[in-house]
């Protein structure tokens, strides 16, 4: 059994490990440490207590102020992580529900956010409205916290959304999900890709990732797309484009990656080829519809952890990769370098909040950040 110093000496490895190949947040690090620009600034941030976010914290806490971190999800807390931060003289908050984690937070009396979710600002608004005044900023980093917020008339502080730029669409969801995706299904079932046939649903960056990490990997691609324009672009891109029926009868593999509920039911596997593999890319845990399947199965096995096969009523087997979760997800599989880009864009965010007069509401990401942030990424890509 190991000790929490250990797990926090293996979390600083792996941290080391990460930024020895993709330099983009000590970059950033160098800049503030000279610079201090949350000097004597208190700042809270609500975020998933991965490795990547300790990678982050680090570098963050180069430039002044004091930190305060509350953990967004008790599923992707890494103990190493939390260890590692404590003891760098971090309070980080992971116990108990998560109004009183954000709570304990808040009574730091923080003047910057940064949140995934909008939780931790609901929080303050709905229980801290005196803390309100003294909010310069906040930065919301997910696609549900930016509905949240908007949801909201009439937010009394400036708040950052870093999900809508041009940088997480291009990067994240087309290159980070297509790399990731592949590389989690080679690992769980041990399949050579190359020379079978996979049918990707949804063709948006989600899906154009999927296609084109597919055929780099040597498998012959279809694209099942809905909207008429989509599935043109990925005719011109050399993909056919069947109905998920005709894909179906031939795929040995589907993904779909479209943020719609149910794209593929047990009534749609009636078509299936035998000996079909199944997995999502999307949204959430219900684009395949798993509970459908387990009803219509007339035998079920667990071939392996993620990997369960039913046979249907037509005899056709078909294999499920983690029950419908976003399986580059369910796997952590893929390069960080995603995700280390979007947190220089965080940092970048924080930093422009830091030191800019900004008006109240929601702040679209500036051009100028952006920039910045793919510059950093290029400098640490391709150093001269
Ligand atoms: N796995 C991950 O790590 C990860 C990362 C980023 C985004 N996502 C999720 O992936 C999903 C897709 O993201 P995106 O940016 O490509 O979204 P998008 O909305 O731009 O594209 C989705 C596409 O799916 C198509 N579609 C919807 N229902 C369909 C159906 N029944 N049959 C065929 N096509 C259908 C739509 O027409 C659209 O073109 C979203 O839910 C997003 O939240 C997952």
């Amino acid at each position: 059994m190991s000790t929490a110093d250990d797990r926090a000496l293996k979390a600083e490895a792996e941290i080391g490990r990460i930024n020895a190949f993709f330099p983009i947040l000590p970059r950033l690090g160098n800049r503030w440490a000279a610079s201090r620009p949350w000097e004597g600034r208190v700042l809270a941030l609500n975020l998933h207590l991965t490795t990547l976010t300790g990678a982050l914290i680090q570098e963050l806490s180069l430039g002044g102020g004091t930190f305060l971190v509350s953990a967004a999800n008790p599923a992707t807390t890494d103990p190493g992580t939390v260890q590692f931060l404590r003891n760098q003289g971090i309070e980080v908050y992971t116990g108990g529900d998560m109004e009183d984690r954000h709570q304990q937070v808040l009574n730091h009396r923080p003047s910057m956010l940064v949140d995934v979710g909008f939780d931790l600002i609901h929080a303050l608004l709905e229980k801290r409205p005196d803390l309100v005044p003294q909010i310069t900023g906040a930065v919301e980093v997910t696609r549900s916290g930016i509905t949240r917020l908007r949801q909201r008339k009439n937010l009394p502080f400036p708040m950052m959304n870093i999900n809508d730029g041009r940088l997480k669409n291009a990067v994240e969801n087309r290159h980070g999900v297509g790399e990731a995706f592949w590389q989690a299904v080679s690992r769980l079932t041990g399949m050579h890709l190359s020379g079978r046939r996979a049918a990707v649903v949804g063709y948006g960056p989600v899906g154009r990732g999927l296609a084109a990490y597919a055929r780099a990997a040597g498998l012959n691609v279809e694209v099942v797309e809905r909207d008429p324009v989509r599935r043109l672009f990925a005719h011109y891109d050399g993909f056919p484009t069947p109905s998920l029926s005709e894909a179906l009868s031939r795929a040995h593999l589907l993904v779909t990656g479209t943020g719609a509920r149910h794209v593929v039911t047990a009534a749609d596997l009636g078509s299936a080829r035998d000996g079909l593999v199944l997995a999502n890319a999307g949204h959430g845990g219900d684009e395949i519809d798993v509970h459908g399947i387990q009803r219509a199965a007339i035998r079920v096995d667990q071939i392996a952890e993620h990997v369960v096969r039913y046979r249907l009523d037509s005899n056709a087997r078909v294999t499920l990769l983690g029950n419908g979760h976003p399986l580059n997800i369910v796997l952590n599989s893929g390069s960080p370098e995603p995700v280390l880009l979007q947190f220089a864009v965080l940092g970048l965010a924080l930093e422009y909040l830091a030191t800019q007069s900004v008006a109240p509401g929601e702040l679209l990401v500036p051009d100028a950040i952006e920039d910045a942030a793919a510059a950093l990424a290029l400098e640490s890509l391709e150093p001269s």
